[in-house]
């Protein structure tokens, strides 16, 4: 019975936890460290500072944009933004690409605190993982 609420307790704060979700936000555009692979701690953000009435963030996003023609002001090269991100059920801790004029993004988005700094798919399986260990417990 005592293991029971330890299960139960364990689970509500893991759903706590991800209301609140921390990510990475950043533009390497702006600040050349955000396109590193070990990333600053100043560049860590409580999402719930972000959210906006209907708009709770439950998911980080990390973008990386292939810019080949320079259009608008954006110069060629590579880029990588960080940020909170919000809804997207389609898309959970999943990649999607998008094609425009000139240029190309992939999308990636995670469900798990400061998951936007590794490859979404070593972030995918983190999240996999913590299901797996869950289930075990229960
Ligand atoms: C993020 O901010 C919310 C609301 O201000 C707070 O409840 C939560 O504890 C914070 N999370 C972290 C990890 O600082």
């Amino acid at each position: 019975m005592a293991s029971c609420w330890l299960v139960w307790l364990t689970m509500l704060g893991f759903v706590a936890q991800g209301l609140a979700i921390m990510c990475y936000e950043c533009n390497s555009a702006t600040n050349s460290y955000c396109a590193e692979k070990i990333l600053p701690d100043n560049l860590k953000r409580n999402c719930s500072e972000r959210d906006r009435g209907d708009i709770v963030h439950t998911l980080c996003r990390k973008i990386t944009q292939h810019v080949d023609v320079e259009v608008e002001g954006q110069r060629p090269g590579a880029r990588v933004v960080r940020t909170c991100g919000w809804d997207d059920s389609k898309y959970k801790s999943s990649c999607y690409h998008r094609s425009g004029f000139g240029s190309r993004h992939e999308v990636c988005a995670c469900a798990a605190d400061l998951c936007n700094s590794a490859p979404a798919a070593a972030a995918g399986a983190t999240v996999a993982l913590a299901a797996a260990a869950i289930l075990k417990l229960g």
